[in-house]
Parts: structure tokens; sequence; C-alpha cells
């Protein structure tokens, strides 16, 4: 079995992965909006089929509440070898605004060094270089065992994966589970990722008039639904960017001043940095705290969408009957999604208005998860990165969540390594996602040789 073997395969089957991965990013399988079933299904199977044709065994398409499963395994070429469990998920996040694309989100397109669609990043590409850095491996002679989860809802907060998992346990047994579905801090920068941020997501409804009035008529007497949502919204944050839930920060806990010292040392100024990522003319936010520390270590309340009247061109004097905020809220350790989703009840039981009528919908969220550093999975992939890198790979934490994470942890008592290929740049969930090539194989490349440092850790 030779490293230099398979990483040779890896430059010389380039072309193939690489239009293997255009054709998965032409399946729109978007998991939010009903009306992709059929492209799920395709890309369920389509991820079924690129493991059969890679050799690997008890390929299975498993149903679920919504979406499916897609399993396989690849057995190590040798007996006694550990097992690496590789997560993916192939659902996508809806295009939308589709007019701010510059081609088609899903039609790939490569421009520079870039491949554009929706999931290049986030993460049909990293589940591409997880199979095809397995797909090389195995030709040189796998040195552990690979078991592959690839879900069709972690967009949607994973609803229906703890259930395949706790029925599952035997299957699924392995001593490690690899989770390519975060980020890193740059191309030069090999990242590993310790902590995830929680969900707890909500659709808040006001109703004010049985239908829309007319606003000369009617404005003076009733309390617009439009503006009762904003008055509610805008009591969510005091002056300072704290959220006023009832109780929100209770459980939240402290990041130590070892934690503190560790993250103000990553190789950015952070400063500039979300500045230039993000455009805006000043940051916001919790003074007493540092950009790196309000992303990845403490909870937020976001607006994530909001209608209500007349939002077509040209003006139409008319008090909306309704009005709706979907808000979310991301946690750290340790809060809980179903007791933060208590606090906004209160919250709101305590400021809305008696002139209107609400309604909360809590819809699917997820703890925060942590997990270890000190372990041969960690020591294994920062080996690997060294040697793709040439440098020692930085310990973040992230803000986004993969509720798997802690889903494993709770079920199968099993750790996760977190890390990705993908650059901060790379438009997650937002028009013109794309995939830093060179990164990409450079991940593959990693990853191969993480499989036989973790056979080596794991002896
Ligand atoms: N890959 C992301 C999460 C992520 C992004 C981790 C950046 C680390 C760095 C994942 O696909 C995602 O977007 N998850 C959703 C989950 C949610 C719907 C429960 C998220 O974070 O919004
Ligand atoms: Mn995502």
């Amino acid at each position: 079995m030779s490293i230099e073997q398979a990483l040779t395969y890896l430059q010389t089957h380039q072309d193939r992965f690489l239009a293997e991965l255009e054709a998965l990013l032409r399946i729109p399988s978007v998991s939010t909006t009903p009306d992709h079933g059929s492209d799920i299904a395709r890309a369920a199977n389509w991820v079924a089929d690129n493991l059969r044709a890679m050799g690997a065994r008890r390929v299975a398409v498993y149903p679920t509440a919504r979406h499916p499963v897609v399993y396989g395994e690849m057995p190590a070429s040798r007996p006694d070898a550990p097992t690496v469990l590789i997560y993916g998920h192939y659902d996508v996040q809806p295009p939308d605004p589709l007019g701010l694309w510059e081609t088609p989100p899903f039609e790939p397109t490569v421009r520079g060094e870039r491949l554009y669609a929706r999931g290049a990043t986030d993460m049909k590409g990293q589940v591409m270089a997880s199979l095809k850095a397995v797909e090389a491996a195995a030709h040189a002679g796998l040195p552990v065992n690979i078991k592959f989860v690839i879900e069709g809802e972690e967009e949607i907060g994973s609803p229906d994966l703890a259930g395949f998992i706790a029925d599952h346990k035997e299957m699924l047994a392995a001593d490690v589970c690899l989770n390519p579905d975060a980020g890193m801090l740059g191309p030069d920068w090999p990242t590993i990722t310790y902590g995830l941020r929680g969900l707890a997501y909500f659709e808040l409804r006001v109703y004010g008039p049985a239908h829309d009035l007319h606003s000369g008529i009617y404005g003076g007497v009733v309390h617009n639904p439009a503006q009762a949502l904003a008055e509610l919204l805008a009591g969510m944050h005091d002056e300072h960017g704290r959220v006023t839930l009832p109780g929100f920060y209770d459980k939240v806990r402290p990041i130590s001043e070892e934690e503190r010292r560790a993250l103000a040392q990553l190789p950015f100024d952070p400063e500039a940095f979300y500045l230039q990522q993000t455009g805006v003319p000043k940051l916001w936010g919790e003074p007493e705290y540092t950009p790196v520390e309000r992303t990845g270590a403490r909870p937020t309340l976001e607006i994530n969408g909001l209608y209500s009247g007349y939002i077509a061109e040209g003006a139409k004097t008319v008090i909306p009957s309704y009005a709706m905020a979907k808000i979310s809220c991301r946690l750290v350790p340790d809060q809980d999604p179903e007791e933060v989703a208590e606090q906004l009840k209160a919250y709101l039981t305590a400021h809305a208005p008696d002139t209107i009528r609400w309604e909360l919908d809590v819809m699917d969220g997820a703890p925060a998860s942590m997990t270890s550093l000190n372990t041969p999975g960690v020591q294994a992939l920062a080996q690997a990165m060294q040697a793709t890198w040439g440098r020692k790979p930085f310990y973040r934490r992230e803000g986004g969540s993969i509720p798997v994470v802690g889903q494993m942890q709770q079920i199968l008592g099993l750790d996760s390594v977190l890390t990705g290929f993908g650059l901060p740049d790379a438009n997650l969930h937002a028009p013109n996602e794309n995939l830093h090539l060179p990164t990409w194989r450079k991940g593959m490349e990693a990853l191969v040789r993480f499989f036989y440092a973790f056979a080596e850790a794991a002896a």
C-alpha cells in the first residue's frame, strides 16, 4: 500500500472527478421546498450509483419520513483496520434570489480557479472530495474501513437522521466520524473546527384586520400588523446587540480566558476580514466580545425573512391583514432549542399588544456541539494537513450548525472530526456559491493522507 500511488491516482483522474462533481451539481436537490422531491431522489440515486461504481458494498438508499439517506461501505484491504464513518449531505439550500447569479445556479460553470453552482462548496464539493479520496486510496490499498452516510435533510436541520442513526447503530459502528461540512480560514490555512453553534428556528405570524384595508378609510383605528411585528422584532435586541428574550443567556457557557487567547491568535485581522467579506460599512454586535467570539461562541437572534403588505412595483395604500417574520437563534453550549422556544413565547406573551393576534411555529432545531481535539482522529488529520499544506492546521469554532455532530455523539457515542475545504468567500447559501478548485484538490490529497495516518494513529 502506498500513499504515493493513491496521490498519483488523484492527479491522473482530476478531469473525471470534476465532471462527476458537475453532474451532481446539475441536480437541483433543494430540501426545503416541497417541489424538488424527484430531484432529491435523483441526487440520492446518483450518489448511490457513484458509490457502486467505485466498488462500494452494501450500497442502499434508505427512505425516511422526508428525504432518503445514502449508505455504502468500502472495506479496508487488510484485516483489523479501524473504521472511518464519513458524513455528507447531498441536499442544498434554495438558489434564491435567482436574479443575482452570474450564471444559473444549477449549470455549474468554471470561471478562473472557481466552480460556480449551488452546493459547490456546501457540500457536494466536499462529498465528492471524500468519495474520490476513498476511490484513490482504495486503488492503492485502503488502510481503513470506510462507511459513508450521505443524507438529504441537513439544510432543513436533519429532522429524520437521528431516527436513521438509532435504527442502524451496528451498521454505523466506527472509530471516528469524518465530517467535512465545515470550512477553512483561507486557501493557505488548513482548519480543524472544534465547535459549532446550534439552531432554533421560528416563523412568527401576526394577524390584524380580517382582510386588507384601505389605509385612508381605516388608518388610525387599527394597529397595522406590519408595524406590530416590527415593534416586536425591534424589542428582541437591546442597544448593545444583546438578545432580550427572558433567560436567553442563563445557560450560555462562558468562554475561558485560555480559549479567548487561542482564538485571538487566528491568522487574520478579524475586523478587516469581516468588513471585507460582508461589505457592511461597520460591524455590529456585543462590544465586549471579539468578532471571532461573536460568530463562534456567542448566541444570536436573526431575522431571516420578513413579509407583509404590498411589495410589488409602485404604491398601494393598504393596511395589510397579515405580517410574518422568519426568526432563528444560533445557540452555543449549553442552550437548549426547546427552552429557547419557550423564551421566545414568553417574550411574545409579555410584549405582544392586544390589538393583534399572533402565532408562533417552532421548526426543527439542534443544540450546539463541541468536539474533542485530543483524539487520534484530530491528530491524524493535523498530520495529513501538515503534509499537504506544509503547515499545522488552525483550530477554531464555527458559527454554522451541523445537527448530525450532536446526534452521533448522543446516539452512537461517536465523536466527529470537523473540517472542510471551502473558503470564507465561497458564498454559502448565497448567490454565486463557488468552490476554489485548487483547494478542493488539496483537500482530496489531505483526506487520502488522513486515511493512512488514522490507520497508524488508531493502531
Ligand atoms: N455547512 C453548513 C454549516 C457550516 C457552515 C459549518 C460554515 C461551518 C462553517 C451546513 O450545511 C449548514 O448550512 N447548516 C445549516 C443547518 C441548519 C439548517 C440546522 C445552517 O447552519 O444554517
Ligand atoms: Mn449549508
